[in-house]
Formats: structure tokens, C-alpha cells, sequence
């Protein structure tokens, strides 16, 4: 059993701008906790060349003795990497908050504050990846009919989008514990479903009627939206929004509408959480233009590491984080060039320590 200030951190840099922004992070989160253990465990291109595969066995039992797992980006090299993570620790429910952070310029035409959460579902729906062609599909499913009676054309493709009971259930369960925690601090605790029920009216259908049974059991507050008109009112009025839950592709692309809201991609962080594993990432992705120049944005990393820390039970060290986070970004002087300053990565790392310490 870990003590709770010295748990095992894994750290899996993945791709491009991965690596330097997971180092980055680490360094805060060692000065946070001086008796944290780090390991980093081969994976990707590396781990490809020693262990022929990109998530090997030493990278796999490192990643299931964890008590979290920080993680870079993804590009092409470290696919498996984020296979394993996903469905190999089955880190069901996607968290990806969106709250306004200070000094950041921001496109909306109000300046009510966003403080919002997207809970993702992250295991189901188009992501496994199944995929092939209509004519063979058609050759074995003769009778499937779409809803205007006809059947299957023979040329073209088809992606197999998955829906099922309990893995609606588990995720919508993690959403309306977010929401209760939520109202315990102030804030309304009130979950919008967000589906597109009125077309994928069984896949869809189904993901409604089980996230409203589990959110009025629960005693949530609910309500439902549509993709569209949710990711309208999203831009239009995002204070009026506290959670959200969603299927697995609506929240890939409604959490990148959501960050660049509050600041862009560059401070977006998500926690990717299971029953018995979790994982935390930014929002981003590898970057690969500016991969290797240490100029790359360690801020989405750095609040992804707020949200490992909370899962950990350390509060204290997350408002701490989250406060000199708050100050490096009000203060505007030690930013990197996305955000409009000339700092590299390190140097941002370095001056969070310093904030921490005043
Ligand atoms: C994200 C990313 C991934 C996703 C990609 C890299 C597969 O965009 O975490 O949002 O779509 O889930
Ligand atoms: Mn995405």
C-alpha cells in the first residue's frame, strides 16, 4: 500500500512533443512530492527496437502496479500505447474539464466564466475500430434494412459504432459522481446528455435511456441536448453548462470545442479513469512541427498532473499547482511562444517550482 505522498508515478512520454512536456511535468510534480517514485518504463520506438512491440511486458506490469500514469501524445509509433491504456486498464470515463484560466485571451462574446466538465465515454462507440466493406457486409446480412427500407448499397465502406448497457452504466455513474461532488462545492451538479438520439436512434437511444435512469437514481439533475445544438450553445453560452455526457466521438470533438474556449489546446487537460486504473493526458496531440525545439507547452501536461494529483487524494498539492498555475498565467512574463511569450518548456517547469515555494 502506497503512503499517499510517495506514490509510483509512470511515465510514458509517447510522441513528438510527448516526451519533453511528461518530463516537464515530472519535474514539478517531484518537487511537489519529494518522496514520489517515477518510472519509466520503455514504450513506442524504442521499446519496438528491444522488446518488438510498442507496449512491451515491462511497460504493461509498470502501468498495471501504477498508482497513475502520466502520458505525452500519440502520433503513429505509440498506437498500442494508447490501446493499453484505454481498453488494456479499462479506463472507461474521459474527464475533460474546461474552466476559465487567467491572462487568456478567449473568442467567446461573453465573459461569464466556463467551468465545465465533458465526461467522454471512452471504451465504446466508432473507437475500437471496426471497420470493412459494404459488399461483404451485405453479402452476410442480406435482410439489414436503414430506415428508409432499403438495403445495404454494394460499393462503399462501413465503421461498426458500439453501444452497450453496462458500458453506458459505468460511465454514466462517473458522471453523476462528478456532478454530486460538483454541487458539494457550489456548482449546480447538473448532467446534460448529449447524443443524437433523433438519428442513431438505437445506439443513441440506448446511451439516453441508461445514462437517465443511473442520473435520476442517483439524484442527479439531468437534461438532454443534441451534438449540434450542444456544441452551439457550447460557443453561445458555456456558462450555462456544468456536466456533460456524452458517447465516445461527440466528446473527442466537443472537448477541443470546449478548450479553445477557455485557452486553446495548450492548457487542456483530461484524466482517463477505470475502476482499478487511471491515466492522465493532455487534450493535444504530438505536435510533431515543433517536436524535439523545447518550445512545447507544458501547461495542458501540468494540469493533467492537478487532476492525477486530485485522483491520488492529495488535495493540498493540487490547489497548490493549480494556484501557481494561476499565477505563471496571470503574471504573463514565462509563457511559451503559443501563448504569446518566449519561454521553452523547461523554463516554465522552473518557474512553477519557484511559484510553488512562495
Ligand atoms: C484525444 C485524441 C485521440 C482520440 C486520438 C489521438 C486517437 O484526439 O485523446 O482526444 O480521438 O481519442
Ligand atoms: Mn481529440
Amino acid at each position: 500500500m502506497m503512503s499517499r505522498r510517495s506514490p509510483t508515478i509512470v511515465l510514458l512520454g509517447g510522441e513528438g512533443i510527448g516526451p519533453e512536456v511528461v518530463e516537464a511535468a515530472a519535474s514539478v510534480l517531484a518537487a511537489l512530492l519529494p518522496q514520489a517514485r517515477f518510472v519509466r518504463p520503455p514504450h513506442g520506438e524504442e521499446a519496438r527496437a528491444a522488446y518488438g512491440e510498442e507496449m512491451p511486458a515491462p511497460a504493461r506490469e509498470a502501468c498495471l502496479a501504477a498508482d497513475a500514469i502520466l502520458f505525452g501524445a500519440t502520433l503513429q509509433h505509440t498506437r498500442a500505447v494508447l490501446r493499453f491504456l484505454r481498453w488494456g486498464l479499462e479506463t472507461y470515463a474521459n474527464l475533460r474539464p474546461a474552466r476559465t484560466l487567467p491572462g487568456l485571451p478567449s473568442p467567446l462574446k461573453r465573459d461569464a466564466p466556463v467551468d465545465l466538465l465533458i465526461v467522454r465515454e471512452n471504451l465504446e462507440g466508432e473507437y475500437p475500430g471496426r471497420e470493412g466493406d459494404l459488399a461483404e457486409l451485405a453479402a452476410r446480412w442480406p435482410e439489414l434494412r436503414d430506415n428508409l427500407g432499403r438495403p445495404l448499397p454494394r460499393e462503399g465502406l462501413f465503421t461498426v459504432r458500439v453501444t452497450t448497457d453496462p458500458g453506458t452504466r459505468r460511465v454514466a455513474g462517473i458522471a453523476a459522481r462528478q456532478a454530486l461532488a460538483r454541487r458539494a462545492r457550489g456548482r449546480p451538479g447538473k448532467v446534460t446528455v448529449v447524443t443524437k438520439q433523433n438519428v442513431l436512434r438505437k445506439t443513441d437511444g440506448l446511451f439516453l435511456d441508461v445514462a437517465r435512469e443511473v442520473l435520476a437514481a442517483a439524484g442527479v439533475e439531468h437534461d438532454h441536448l443534441y451534438i449540434d445544438d450542444a456544441c452551439r450553445r457550447l460557443v453561445a453560452a458555456p456558462d450555462a453548462f456544468d456536466v456533460v455526457l456524452t458517447p465516445n466521438l461527440f466528446g473527442d470533438i466537443m472537448s477541443d470545442v470546449a478548450a479553445e474556449l477557455v485557452g486553446g489546446l495548450g492548457v487542456a487537460p483530461s484524466a482517463c479513469i477505470g475502476d482499478r486504473h487511471a491515466y492522465f493526458e493532455s487534450v493535444h496531440g504530438s505536435a510533431p512541427d515543433i517536436a524535439g525545439r523545447g518550445i512545447a507547452n507544458p501547461l495542458a501536461t501540468l494540469l493533467s498532473s492537478v487532476l492525477l494529483l486530485e485522483h491520488l487524494g492529495l488535495a493540498a498539492e493540487a490547489a497548490a499547482l493549480t494556484s501557481a498555475v494561476g499565477r505563471l498565467l496571470a503574471e504573463g512574463r514565462v509563457l511559451t511562444p503559443d501563448l504569446g511569450g518566449t519561454a521553452g518548456t523547461g523554463e516554465v517547469a522552473r518557474e512553477l517550482i519557484a511559484l510553488l515555494g512562495d
